[in-house]
């Protein structure tokens, strides 16, 4: 899947995001292979870039995005940063996105894409960029809300294998040659791809309202001062996650108390509240069904149904996640979550990843 480019470029610059570090160990793989071949490199974070006239995109040289997959899109900090990119004179470009690799006996098993590559090398190729890789690195998945964090030996496994493809992705693109992996699973990408226009609002408000901070917490600050995207904040003397959390788990990875926690007894219970008795007494109250029945034909009534169903459950998960905070100052209360939070239990890591590079 290479083809020959035909100009020389040595300047590399890659912007990249990462909540748990693999993103970023990607990004210093690369600088590595870049560097080694006399290319002058440069890496920079996106979350810490506070001013637009702080992007640069020179003439010369081949610019690289490298980012998390969240919900089968790239997290809304990158997908932002891209449509406010600079446009381009046809500057060649490349894009990474890390996956969830996990590893099943002997077999490693990929990540799913879904849009992330697709929808950003649209928006580059918009600006005036010429994409020439696609690539995604199936890294240990760090969605620790969702199963225990990896073996620290099957991590190692999955790193040493990746870390290999990567430079060799690498050293294509620093001879010239295209690069395009990212395309090969284009069909099942494209197929899961309604899901991550879902994941979007599912993720800020429903996934992040699961985070909480069990009475460990001593409120050393630690995971305020370290969110990408500044969406923790003291309520009631206790770290309260915004909408603006984008799940990165880089909070839940790094509180030296190990004590933030995702509410997994509390989030399905109040699901199922939400879901199965409030929506209904309110579609009741309002009288919504019989209203949209005899405005629309049956078939537009089922999907605005849909819609209203999402709103609503989103919009009161939302709001008893500021209750849910409240209670959480009762020591009754408190424990009940601990002890129904699967990320408790001894057995469920943490996701660390050292700074390999
Ligand atoms: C909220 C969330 C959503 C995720 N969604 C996907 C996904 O759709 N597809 C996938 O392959 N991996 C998914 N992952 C796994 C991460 O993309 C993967 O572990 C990545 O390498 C983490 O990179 P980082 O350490 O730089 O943050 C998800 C992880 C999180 C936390």
């Amino acid at each position: 899947m290479s083809k020959t480019n035909k100009e020389k470029i040595n300047r590399l610059i890659i912007y990249y995001f990462s909540g748990t570090g693999n993103a970023r160990n990607v990004t210093h793989w690369i600088d590595d292979i870049a560097r080694n071949n006399n290319y002058e490199s440069q890496i920079i974070d996106i979350s810490k870039i506070k001013n637009r006239k702080d992007i640069i995109v020179p003439d010369n040289a081949l610019i690289g995005f490298c980012s998390p997959t969240h919900g089968f899109n790239f997290p809304p900090i990158m997908f932002h940063f891209l449509l406010r990119f600079p446009k381009s004179n046809k500057n060649k470009t490349f894009i990474i996105n890390t996956r969830a690799g996990l590893k099943a006996g002997k077999y490693f098993v990929p990540g799913m894409s879904g849009m992330a590559q697709y929808f950003s090398a649209l928006i580059l190729l918009l600006k005036g960029f010429k994409i020439i890789g696609m690539h995604p690195v199936d890294l240990p998945s760090n969605w620790i809300s969702f199963h225990p964090g990896i073996k620290p030996t099957v991590v190692e496994s999955i790193y040493n294998k990746r870390k290999r493809e990567t430079e060799r992705f690498a050293l294509n693109l620093i001879n010239n040659k295209s690069d395009y992996k990212g395309l090969r699973a284009i069909l099942v990408d494209l197929l899961i791809t309604p899901i991550a226009f879902l994941y979007y609002i599912i993720g800020r408000f429903i996934l992040a309202k699961t985070f909480y901070a069990s009475k460990d917490c001593s409120n050393c600050g630690l995971c305020i001062e370290k969110c990408p995207v500044q969406a923790i904040k003291l309520v009631d003397k206790r770290p309260f996650w915004t909408h603006k959390c984008e799940s990165c788990m880089q909070c839940m990875n790094i509180c030296p108390e190990r004590a933030i926690e995702t509410s997994h007894g509390y989030s399905f219970a109040i699901y199922y509240f939400i879901s199965s008795y409030l929506v209904l007494k309110i579609y009741k109250l309002l009288n919504i069904n019989p209203l949209l029945d005899s405005i629309f034909p049956a078939w537009l009534s089922n999907i605005f149904n849909f819609f209203i169903d999402i709103g609503l459950i989103v919009l009161l998960y939302f709001f008893f996640y500021r209750i849910f905070h409240y209670l959480l100052r009762f020591r009754f209360f408190e424990r009940i979550v601990v002890y129904t939070s699967l990320t408790k239990w001894k057995c469920w890591r943490r996701y660390k990843i050292e700074k390999r590079y």
